[in-house]
C-alpha cells in the first residue's frame, strides 16, 4: 500500500534537553499533517520523543536493530528493547552505516527480517555512489541492493531511496531524476514484495520538498539536516 510518509533521521544529533525543545515547538506546526509523520531518533531519545508525542500525529523509530532477539552482541540493540521504549518504526541499511560500519545487504535482510517478525516496520535505505551513477551502475546497483536486501521477505516494507551523492552534501537529485529511479525501484520491490511506499531521501528541505513530494512516484521523504530544524521539518510535513 501507497502513502505519504515524511520520516525524520536525526542522526547522532539531539541530546534529551534538545529533543524536548524541538518536540515542543513541532507539534503545534504539524498539529494537522495529514501524512504519517515518524522521528528516526537516537537510542537515548526515543522514550523522551516517545513520550512527548503521545497525543499527537508523530510515531517514533530507531536507526538501527540488531538480527538477533538477545546475546553477545556488544553495541548492538534489540527489537524487543526498541519496542519496549516505543519505537514503532526501525532505519535498516542506511548508506552511513554501510560506508562506516560495514553494514552490507546480508546484514541489512538479517536486520529486516528481525524487524518484521518483531512487528517494527522497517524503512530500508537503498542508494548509489557517485561514481557508480556516473559508470552507468545505478540501476545494477540498486536492482542488487533491493533483492539481497530483501531476500526472503514477503511482508510490507518502507523503501528509501537516497543517493549516497545526495546526502548531506545540499546536492538533491532533481525530482525527474529521483522520479525515474524510485519507477525503477518500484518495478524491482513489486516482483518481490508488491506495491510499496517509497520515499526520497538527501538533501530534501522545506524549499525542495514539494517539487519532489509532487511527483508520481515519489511517496514521501527520509528527511537528515531538515529534520533538525522543527520549523523546516513542519513545512515538508505541511506539504500537500
Ligand atoms: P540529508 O540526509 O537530508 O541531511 O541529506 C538524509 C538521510 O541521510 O537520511
Amino acid at each position: 500500500m501507497r502513502r505519504r510518509i515524511i520520516a525524520g533521521n536525526w542522526k547522532m544529533n539531539m541530546t534529551k534537553a534538545e529533543a524536548k525543545a524541538f518536540m515542543l515547538e513541532l507539534l503545534p506546526l504539524i498539529k494537522d499533517a495529514k501524512c504519517d509523520t515518524v522521528l528516526c531518533v537516537p537510542f537515548t531519545d526515543i522514550h523522551r520523543v516517545y513520550k512527548l508525542a503521545l497525543d499527537s500525529n508523530v510515531k517514533v523509530g530507531a536507526q538501527n536493530v540488531a538480527w538477533a532477539d538477545k546475546g553477545a552482541f556488544t553495541g548492538e540493540i534489540s527489537a524487543e528493547m526498541l519496542l519496549e521504549v516505543g519505537a514503532e518504526y526501525v532505519i535498516i541499511g542506511h548508506s552511513e552505516r554501510r560506508a562506516y560500519f560495514g553494514e552490507t545487504d546480508e546484514s541489512v535482510n538479517m536486520r529486516l527480517k528481525q524487524a518484521l517478525k518483531t512487528g517494527l516496520k522497517p524503512i530500508v535505505c537503498v542508494g548509489e555512489t557517485l561514481e557508480q551513477r556516473e559508470a552507468g551502475k545505478t540501476e545494477e546497483v540498486l536492482s542488487q541492493q533491493i533483492k539481497k536486501g530483501l531476500e526472503g521477505v514477503t511482508e510490507e516494507v518502507i523503501i528509501a531511496y537516497e543517493p549516497v551523492w545526495a546526502i548531506g552534501t545540499g546536492k538533491t537529485a532533481t525530482p525527474e531524476m529521483a522520479n525515474e529511479t524510485i519507477g525503477f525501484i518500484r518495478k524491482v520491490a513489486k516482483e518481490l514484495v508488491g506495491e510499496v511506499s517509497i520515499l526520497y531521501g538527501g538533501s530534501m528541505n522545506a524549499a525542495n520538498a514539494q517539487t519532489l513530494l509532487d511527483m508520481p512516484e515519489i511517496d514521501g521523504g527520509l528527511i537528515g539536516g531538515a529534520s533538525l530544524k522543527p520549523n523546516d521539518f513542519a513545512t515538508i510535513v505541511n506539504c500537500h
